[in-house]
């Protein structure tokens, strides 16, 4: 089959379409025809060498894809041929075909289009996830989310809304603020002209915020301990700012009683991502089929120029997320 592949770690110009085998069906897993499949910085940080594949996952760049179900394996009770469906990959989006546990794929609400459907597995689960499982988002609570118009950031401001959250924060750069609003955040900030701390603090009446969703890590770190509430929780889902810390005062940890949690999905077991997906599956593809949800499409390339797709990622210039078509 076709897939992109690396030439040799590095820029953009390093990507191509080349051949490798289709991977192996095995008993419990279907066979899926890729329609589309969309960026994740994560694939960005790959192409550098900087971000191996879990063991066992494909070499092939690609965290999600939607398509259409080609072949079934033996154990599959589940799916059939002519399936649409979507879902979480460990490696291998960017590809003709991929092969993925019937149980992390999920079905593609009737009539949410292929490119739509392949915006939604890796953003909307990372979000779901960090929400529901790691700050156990409470209705009424009030929230911070860094990076409001990334494809994570996107799904968590709609994703925090449907659970019911208080006020809905986001940091993003001045030209992506109103895409924030109409998905639903309350209040924007715009963190290159203000100080976001100072600004968190006002819009909660100096209290903080109960839960935020990071992705600048050492950057933000003093930052965001001092905005967050008694009790409040941090969930830290990249190190975009940095990893080092220095001369930062963590006296704030201890005094509010707040917990910094880390976590990358990429990397779980695969009963965790069944687990998830199962979860989410209940809590939004209603949500998706009503309109209350939507994926965030930011652009559409076809795979041949998938190297102009990671050079606009890489500008910073996208509002949710840029997919890829296979054909
Ligand atoms: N831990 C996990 O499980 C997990 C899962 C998925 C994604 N991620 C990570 O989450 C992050 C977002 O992913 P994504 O695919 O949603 O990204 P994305 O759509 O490419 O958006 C990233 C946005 O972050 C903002 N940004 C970038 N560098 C920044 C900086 N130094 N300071 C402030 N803002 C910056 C930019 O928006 P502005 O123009 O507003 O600055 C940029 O458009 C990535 O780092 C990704 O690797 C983690």
């Amino acid at each position: 089959m076709k897939a992109v592949l690396i030439q040799d770690f590095g820029d953009v110009d390093q990507l191509y379409i080349g051949e490798v085998d289709a991977p192996e069906l095995i008993q419990n897993s279907i066979r899926v025809k890729v329609v589309a499949t969309a960026l994740n910085r994560a694939d960005t940080l790959q192409r550098k060498g900087f971000y191996p594949p879990p063991p066992g996952a494909s070499p092939v760049l690609g965290l999600e894809m939607a398509g259409e179900v080609i072949e079934v394996g033996e154990k599959v009770t589940k799916w059939n041929k002519g399936d649409r469906v979507c879902g979480l990959l460990a490696g291998g989006g960017y590809a003709e075909q991929v092969v993925i546990h019937e149980d992390v794929a999920m079905s593609i609400p009737e009539g949410m289009s292929y490119t739509d459907a392949a915006g939604i597995p890796e953003v909307f689960l990372t979000a779901f996830q960090a929400l529901s499982y790691l700050a156990k988002l409470q209705p009424a609570e009030q929230i911070l989310i860094h990076a409001g118009a990334s494809g994570v950031g996107t799904a968590a401001i709609q994703l925090a809304k449907a659970m019911g959250a208080g006020k809905v924060i986001v940091s993003a750069s001045k030209g992506k603020h109103q895409i924030c609003k109409d998905l639903g955040a309350d209040d924007t900030i715009d963190y290159a002209s203000q100080n976001f701390q100072e600004e968190v603090a006002k819009l909660t009446d100096g209290v903080g915020v109960d839960v935020i969703i990071d992705f600048l890590a050492a950057a933000y770190f003093q930052k965001n301990i001092n905005s967050l509430n008694f009790d409040g929780r941090m969930i830290m889902l990249a190190l975009m700012g940095g990893m080092q810390l220095d001369n930062v005062n963590i006296g704030n940890i201890l005094r509010k009683r707040i917990r910094i949690i880390g976590s990358t999905l990429r990397a779980r077991t695969i009963d965790y991502k069944i687990g998830l997906t199962k979860d989410f599956s209940n809590f939004a593809m209603h949500r998706f089929a009503d309109g209350s949800l939507k994926p965030v499409i930011d652009s559409i390339y076809n795979w041949n120029n998938v190297q102009e797709a990671h050079s606009h990622m890489e500008a910073n210039k996208n509002k949710g997320k840029i997919i890829l078509t296979i054909d």
